[in-house]
């Protein structure tokens, strides 16, 4: 029995030095000290043999057992750091490899000319309004003093939704809403996108920006009106920029202008930029007609106010000098990056 012990040591040991993966080492524990392995086949035959010999043979299987289990432990902990090691060196970083680049993005220049305005109404104690572009025709006409048949709705054809629901085509209609929520004084602007059926050209899209500017306050004029607008284009466009009013009609302003500023390319005296003229047209403005401000339940003895809505677009174009404005709406990153 002592011979069969010390053979299934040697065996053992012997197996575990050449075994090279942990399956394999957990299949040798199984086979020589498992309940059903080797060594406990031999124990169980302990009961044949005479009572000196059986503490002897006992002493030496624990020893054995033992050996065996120490060989296989050590043979684990070598296998697994190897296997450590081979996973840290697979996970390596070659950290002289080139980075891949990083690109930043920047601002459009649409957002970036929108950010100055509103900074610079800011500056004059205006808020920031927002208003949806999915509107009813009460708000985008009918509220603005455009009843159903009024002839000035034709030049601002639009994509109805149903025959009460459009898409704004001014942000004229954000007035609205202020005014049914708020009680004067009231100074707000309000970015937005605008939609019109126009043909897509040098100066049109069906899609542009527009900045409605609102104030009602006691005693409001059309000089306020002026001196808002001068401040703001004098900070946009430079000290030696100079504004032009000019009569206009819309329905919802009366007395109404267009507002113009001198031409940016030649200071006014006339050049292709401005077309001869001087000066170039950027926004439509006057005093809020007592109609839409009764409308909104303003009471017009007390109140008055003035509106204007700016072309976005038109903004950018000629403090960038861009000469079409479907450049605003390519996404060419070579046009886009010299802002
Ligand atoms: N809503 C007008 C347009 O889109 C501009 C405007 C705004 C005119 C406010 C007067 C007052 O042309």
């Amino acid at each position: 029995m002592k011979q069969q012990l010390e053979n299934i040591e040697s065996e053992a040991i012997k197996e575990t030095s050449s075994c090279d993966s942990i399956k394999g080492l957990d299949d040798l524990r199984v086979k020589f000290l498992g309940k059903k392995g080797e060594l406990t086949a031999i124990l169980k035959q302990m009961g044949k043999l005479s009572a000196e010999e059986r503490p002897v043979i006992g002493q030496l299987a624990n020893k054995i057992r033992q050996d065996i289990e120490n060989v296989i432990t050590e043979k684990m902990n070598e296998l697994k750091e190897k296997e450590q090691a081979a996973k840290i060196a697979a996970e390596s970083i070659d950290i002289t490899l080139p980075g891949k680049p990083q690109s930043l993005g920047k601002l459009h220049p649409l957002s970036i000319v929108e950010n100055e305005i509103k900074e610079i109404f800011m500056g004059m104690g205006f808020s920031v309004a927002d208003g949806p572009e999915v509107e009813y025709d009460y708000y985008n006409f009918e509220a603005l003093n455009l009843p159903p048949d009024h002839p000035a709705r034709d030049t601002q054809d639009t994509f109805y939704i149903t025959d009460n629901i459009l898409l704004r085509t001014q942000t004229s209609s954000v007035q609205v809403h202020v005014m049914e929520n708020q009680k004067p004084p009231i100074r707000i602007i309000s970015p937005g996108r605008v939609y019109r059926s126009d043909a897509v050209d040098a100066t049109h899209s069906p899609i542009f920006h527009q900045i409605e500017g609102l104030v009602v306050d006691k005693g409001i004029t059309m000089a306020d009106l002026k001196g808002t607008l001068e401040t703001l284009m004098k900070k946009l466009y430079g000290d030696d920029c100079k504004i032009r009013l000019r009569p206009h009609h819309f329905p919802f302003t009366e007395p109404s202008c267009e507002v113009d500023i001198s031409c940016y390319m030649c200071g006014g005296k006339g050049c292709s930029v401005c077309k001869g003229e001087g000066y170039i047209e950027l926004l439509g403005a006057g005093m809020v007609h007592p109609k839409v401000l009764a409308g909104c339940g303003i009471d017009t003895e007390i109140y008055s106010g003035f509106a204007f809505g700016l072309g976005l677009e038109r903004m950018v174009t000629a403090r960038y000098d861009i000469s079409d404005m479907r450049l605003l709406y390519e996404n060419d990153l070579r046009f886009l990056e010299q802002f």
